[in-house]
Order: C-alpha cells, then sequence, then structure tokens
C-alpha cells in the first residue's frame, strides 16, 4: 500500500505596523513596498497536509467543515506551487483550524498560508531555511511570508521571487508590546486584499504613499530597536492613515471604515494626549488594532470594550514562528 506523507504546522497571525498594499507583480505577490509586523500571540491556524496517493483532487476542510470552491481553489493553486518546488505530484487533504473565529477582526490568510506552506513542505519530507519557507508563503497570501517569523518581521520588497521574503526584526522577547484588537464587525468584507492590492495602482495617492515607504520603514525599524513607542505610534498611525487614504481613493473606491471606527481613532488620540502609551492601525477592514506598552493596556482595555459598537477586544502579546507539530511521517 502507498504510504501517506503527513504532518501539521501551526503559525500565527499578524499586524502590520508598516503596510503592504499593492503589487507589482500580482501572480507573484511581489509588493510595491517592504512592510514591518508583529506576530500575534495567541492567536493561531493548526493545518494538517496529507499526500494522499488515492485521492485524485485536493480537498480542504475549514474547521472541520468541507471549504467552499473559491478557497479551495485558492489552497489548490498554492499547492501547486509547493508542488513543483518539492517535485511531488501527488493530490493533498488539508485539514485546517483557527482558534481564532474567522471574522473575528484577524485576518487568517497570514498564518493559514505560513501554516500550509510549512505543513505541506514537512510532509513532503523537505526542510527549507525560514527565508526560503517566507518566500514560498508569500505566494499564497503577501502577508503570510511575515507570520513565518515570530516576534517582529520586515518583509523587504526585493526586486523578484528570489529576494522578495521577510526576515526577523527582533524577537518577540524584545519588546512586550500588546495589541488590543477592538472588533467592530465580524462581517466578511466586500473586497478581500487580493483584489485590493490590484486596485491600489488606480488612487494618485498611491505613488506618494510608496515613494515615502523607505522613510517610515527606517523610523518604524529603528523606533522597534529602540523600543521607542513615541517614535513608533507616530509612523505607524501615519502608515495605516496612508493606506486607507490610498484605499479611499481607488477606484472603485475601498472604505472599510464604521462610525465606531472613526470613534476609537479619536479616541486612541485624546488617551495618548492624556499620557497613556497607545496607538491604532487598521488593517483592510473596519476593526481597529490599539498597540501599547504593557503598563498601559489594562487601563486601554477597558476602555475599549466600553465604547459602544465594540463586540469584543482580543488583547495579543507578540507571537511565535510557524512551527511544525508532528514531524512527517
Ligand atoms: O497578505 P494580504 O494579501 O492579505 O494583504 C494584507 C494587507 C494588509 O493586511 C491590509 C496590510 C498588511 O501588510 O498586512
Amino acid at each position: 500500500m502507498a504510504s501517506l506523507r503527513t504532518a501539521t504546522a501551526e503559525a500565527s497571525p499578524n499586524i502590520a505596523l508598516i503596510k503592504y498594499w499593492g503589487d507589482v507583480d500580482h501572480a507573484l505577490r511581489l509588493p510595491a513596498n517592504g512592510s514591518i509586523s508583529m506576530t500575534l500571540g495567541g492567536l493561531s491556524t493548526v493545518t494538517r497536509v496529507t499526500f494522499d496517493p488515492t485521492i485524485d483532487r485536493d480537498s480542504l476542510l475549514l474547521g472541520g467543515e468541507p471549504a467552499g470552491p473559491a478557497a479551495l481553489e485558492r489552497v489548490a493553486r498554492h499547492l501547486d506551487v509547493l508542488r513543483a518546488h518539492a517535485g511531488l505530484d501527488g493530490h493533498a487533504r488539508v485539514e485546517s483550524t483557527n482558534n481564532f473565529p474567522s471574522g473575528a477582526g484577524v485576518a487568517s490568510s497570514a498564518s493559514a498560508f505560513a501554516a500550509l506552506t510549512l505543513a505541506a513542505l514537512t510532509a513532503a519530507g523537505i526542510a527549507e531555511s525560514s527565508e526560503s519557507l517566507s518566500r514560498l508563503a508569500r505566494r499564497g497570501s503577501g502577508s503570510a511570508c511575515r507570520s513565518i517569523m515570530g516576534g517582529f518581521a520586515e518583509w523587504r520588497a526585493g526586486t523578484g521571487d528570489a529576494d522578495s521574503f521577510a526576515t526577523q526584526l527582533a524577537p518577540g522577547e524584545h519588546w512586550a508590546l500588546v495589541d488590543l484588537v477592538a472588533v467592530i464587525s465580524a462581517a466578511p468584507k466586500a473586497i478581500g486584499s487580493t483584489e485590493g492590492h490590484r486596485l491600489a495602482a488606480t488612487s494618485p495617492l498611491q505613488a506618494a504613499r510608496v515613494a515615502d515607504a523607505p522613510r517610515r520603514l527606517s523610523q518604524c525599524r529603528e523606533a522597534i530597536l529602540r523600543r521607542d513607542f513615541d517614535a513608533l505610534a507616530e509612523v505607524v498611525e501615519l502608515d495605516s492613515l496612508m493606506m486607507h487614504a490610498v484605499m479611499m481613493t481607488s477606484t472603485p473606491p475601498l472604505l472599510y471604515w464604521m462610525p465606531t471606527t472613526v470613534e476609537i481613532l479619536q479616541a486612541v488620540a485624546s488617551w495618548r494626549r492624556g499620557g497613556l502609551g497607545v496607538c491604532a492601525t487598521i488593517d483592510a477592514g473596519p476593526n481597529v488594532h490599539c498597540l501599547c506598552e504593557p503598563g498601559a493596556a489594562p487601563a486601554v482595555e477597558g476602555a475599549l470594550a466600553s465604547v459602544p459598537g465594540v463586540e469584543r477586544v482580543l488583547a495579543c502579546p507578540p507571537g511565535g514562528p510557524a512551527r511544525v507539530l508532528h514531524p512527517a511521517s
């Protein structure tokens, strides 16, 4: 009987401190600019991949339920990339579970494609460097390349497939920041990021955002390395607002914010003026990620929970790298 090759891997999502928005190559997911993130501890995707010579197509279970055709197709396309890399041609059963509800305000594609990449290559019997894993994970979802790394990661845009991957800037223990995610709506978004990256270039503001990215990246990198919260807060908020300005001015425009989103942005600004170390950043959705130093976290968490319209608040410290849970058999 033909043997099954199987492995399980775990990865966490991440919050971009300097955002990736817009591709220069959609198929390869090569970004218009570099980005920096913090991997989110406590949240994870666990994915098992089993290459099974007896099946004639890939299958995908998400949280125990068969996935819809769009999700299956995206995973099958990524498996094609991994199969080509590994020199394999069998089909696979993929079973993936998040320990956070989908639509909880945290995008799961980063953790999903990081875990899928690591599990599939491990099942194929291939041990890759974290840089190579990051490069491959990028092909499934750009931000997944950063979720291969624990702590703080930087994705250098690069010039092509070979040099576009993330590396670790600093481990999580370097700075015990907390990301308090104010969940305003768990509804799925009308236009996801894959489509959004294609629209970015239609905004007249995108060229200016991209041209200024090296300056913001360097300010953010320095702020992390020096653990300078005020410098971090300034650049994180500027970068998030620049991305949303591009989104709002693309054709068609993308307006992810809801009234509560704006309310929290204003509240965070006033809390910071009042001396609380907190800043806000928003990915492609209405929910607000409030970054703070550990001493400020209880006060910020309590204040966020009492804003009308906030459904729940998730508290995430820096998380670890993607890891294999069971060795390939
Ligand atoms: O990796 P994608 O295609 O899901 O795009 C991520 C886009 C943002 O979350 C808005 C920004 C980022 O850098 O993570």
